[in-house]
């Protein structure tokens, strides 16, 4: 089995939902606390093993660029304050052994579109996909290296799911199992884009981290546009899931939708919560907020 060492990271979408805040500013940037979106998802693919990262990129998204490259003049100036640690901090985002490329998706046809923007990049090699929106985190291993394994043990592409409540099946990809392979891994039949609570095939539903075979690539160019006019990803995966050719991985943590204000907010919640030395101040803050709350209803 071919080894995954590339991992495309869509960051092309306009960001709608955080305006104004990303007029300028791609919303992959803004941080959850101290550290970027993007940097999460990064990290997480570092940990996973990946030599490659393939950012696909669109209007305004230079600041991404900017971020995983070197800066020498900052760390100049940090080190002239003799602020090492932050020097050092900032120097090692991408570890050297660690490529970044850039592809650029020319207009916003959708994600699907964006993946097969990065075909030439990743060329006839499985690899993973991950939607920084996704904010991941598990206290072992990650999402994407779990995934990996999946694709190793069984040589189809991969798909990332967690239950949902029936009433909130209307909002994602949900999956529709063939069979159950263990406890955490089912064999897919297909995947059905936001379906009715009476349509929906399960309650699981994937998330935005992927492994790929690289046939998607030609399912993908035969594609047309779906929901939204749009090329999506899930249509590629309903075709490879009909040919028997995609399982789907329980995700062994929690996962916050940062693409969407609450989300957003309760991932910075959870990370302030477990971040010294604010994490111990900031829980005393919520119970007396919530106190007053109380009181005051
Ligand atoms: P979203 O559906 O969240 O769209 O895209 P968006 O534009 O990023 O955000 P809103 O809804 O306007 O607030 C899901 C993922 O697909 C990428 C996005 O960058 C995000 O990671 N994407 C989407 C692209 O790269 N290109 C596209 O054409 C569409």
């Amino acid at each position: 089995m071919p080894a995954i060492r590339k991992a495309v990271f869509p960051v092309a979408g306009l960001g709608t939902r955080f305006l104004p805040a990303t007029k300028a500013m791609p919303k992959e940037l803004l941080p959850i606390i101290d550290k970027p979106i993007i940097q999460y998802a990064v990290e997480e693919a570092i940990d996973a093993g990946i030599e490659t990262l393939i950012f696909v990129t669109g209007r305004n998204k230079r600041a991404i660029e900017d971020h995983f490259d070197a800066n020498l003049e900052l760390e100049w100036a940090l080190l002239e304050k003799g602020k090492q640690e932050a020097r050092d901090m900032i120097r090692n985002i991408v570890p050297s052994r660690v490529e970044c490329l850039f592809v650029r998706q020319p207009e916003q046809l959708g994600l699907g579109h964006a993946v097969l923007c990065a075909r030439r990049a990743v060329g006839d090699e499985p690899f993973a996909v991950l939607l920084a929106d996704d904010l991941m985190h598990q206290d072992s291993g990650t999402p994407t290296g779990d995934l990996i394994e999946a694709y190793s043990r069984t040589g189809k592409s991969a798909l990332c799911v967690a239950e949902v409540a029936a009433s909130e099946v209307n909002k994602y990809g949900i999956v529709s199992p063939r069979s159950a392979l263990s406890d955490n891994t089912w064999d897919v039949a297909g995947l059905v884009e936001k379906p009715t609570q009476e349509a929906a095939p399960s309650q699981l539903a994937s998330f935005g981290r992927y492994v790929f075979a690289p046939e998607v690539f030609d399912i993908l160019e035969k594609t047309q546009p779906g929901a939204g006019n749009e090329i999506q990803l899930a249509d590629a995966i309903d075709v490879l899931a009909a040919r028997g050719d995609v399982v789907a991985n329980r995700l062994k943590g929690i996962r916050y939708d940062c693409g969407d204000k609450l989300g957003y907010v309760k991932a910075v919640v959870h990370a302030a919560l477990r971040s010294d030395p604010i994490g111990s101040e900031l829980d005393m803050f919520l119970r007396e907020f919530g106190y007053q709350r109380s009181e005051a209803a």
